[in-house]
């Protein structure tokens, strides 16, 4: 079968730096086309990573019919517009998280999907790495007995005022940008919905962007809690626990795409290092990714982070910042 066409919207440092060299590994996708505000920006990005075609206008990329998806690493505040001008030249997208900041753009986006039947995905990498996709299955095995509790933490440090991660307009803070992978996670980890959120949200006072946070969820069957910073010492680590063993992630979001990734398990002997690893092979999660999305384009029945799904991760983390806000308990609604 032939390789789907992939057109780039940017010359986003996570496009080229990870996901663009990802999709020339996949198996059945290559990217044919990159556009950036800047023609020169966009011939030195196309030249540096062997993409035959380059744009000087997002649009211009769009426009060309051999185009048959598209990949959004925009801004976050500008994804649901240039995912819908994607959508409505015909392409299928694949557009970083989060897809939206407002609930209604996702429903907005879920009757342009259901009405022209394209495909529309939000990257949450880490819902394809077999790391995820393993300890979901150990839990729902029943191999740490009930499972009652997850925990995490994620953080970077990063006050560039001129980074889109700092500028409130943009769709900036740490919410947003990591806050919403302990939620995913955990969601997937459950299988289940949080019913209500407690949040306590620390604001930067020069930026007006949320750069640290504690996140309490309540689910039907447990709880889960982390915390957030983009201005801390950069960590990651996510654990879970049952009533008869622990699982931990250890690089549970920017799993590295050269080296074998670990989740430890323990049946709980507190001073005896029963700490098991099992080992996953070197994998790629921006590949899997982008090969599950083109399965999923093709007609397939393949994992993959749907709209739904994004609806549901957003309706959390409007939660949070509503939580944040009032010092109440708020209900996932
Ligand atoms: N899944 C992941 O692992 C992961 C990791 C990092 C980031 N992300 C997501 O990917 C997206 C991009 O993040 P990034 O750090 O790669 O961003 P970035 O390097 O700042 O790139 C954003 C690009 O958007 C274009 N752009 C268009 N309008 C802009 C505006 N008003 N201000 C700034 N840039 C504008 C620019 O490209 P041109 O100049 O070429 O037009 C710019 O290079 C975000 O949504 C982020 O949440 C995901």
């Amino acid at each position: 079968m032939n390789k789907l066409k992939w057109g780039v919207l940017s010359t986003a440092n996570i496009g080229l730096e990870k996901v663009l060299p990802a999709i020339q590994k996949s198996e059945n996708g290559v990217v044919y086309a990159i556009a950036s505000r800047n023609d020169r920006t966009a011939r030195d990005a196309a030249s540096h990573l062997s993409i035959p075609v380059s744009y000087s206008s997002y649009q211009d990329l769009l426009d060309d019919p051999e185009v048959e998806a598209i990949y959004n690493p925009l801004p976050n505040h500008l994804h649901i517009e240039w995912t819908i001008k994607a959508m409505e030249a015909g392409k299928h997208v694949l557009c970083e998280k989060p897809l939206a900041l407002k609930r209604e753009d996702l429903l907005r986006l879920m009757k342009l999907r259901d009405r022209t039947g394209l495909t529309v995905s939000e990257a949450f990498m880490v819902r394809y790495h077999p790391q995820w996709l393993t300890a979901r299955e150990t839990v729902q095995e029943g191999h740490i007995g009930k499972l009652k509790n997850v925990q995490g933490f994620f953080s970077y440090f990063n006050d560039d005022k001129n980074n889109i991660r700092n500028i409130k307009e943009a769709g900036g803070g740490g919410i947003w940008d990591i806050g919403c992978y302990p939620v995913t996670t955990s969601r997937l980890i459950f299988d289940e919905e949080p019913l209500r959120v407690a949040s306590i949200l620390e604001y930067d006072p020069e930026t007006g962007i949320d750069r640290m946070g504690t996140v309490m969820m309540e689910f039907p069957s447990g709880q889960a809690s982390f915390s957030c910073s983009t201005q801390l010492v950069p960590y990651q680590k996510m654990h879970i626990f049952g009533t008869k063993g622990h699982l931990e992630v250890e690089i549970p979001f920017n799993a590295p795409p050269d080296k074998a990734c670990r989740v430890f398990t323990s049946q709980g002997e507190l001073y005896s290092k029963d700490y098991t690893p099992m080992d996953f092979p070197v994998c790629d999660q921006y590949t899997l990714q982008a090969e599950s999305f083109v399965r999923t384009v093709r007609g397939e029945q393949v994992n993959h982070v749907p709209l739904e799904d994004a609806l549901k991760n957003l309706k959390v983390l409007e939660a949070i910042f509503k939580a944040g806000k009032s010092g109440m308990w708020e209900d996932v609604e």
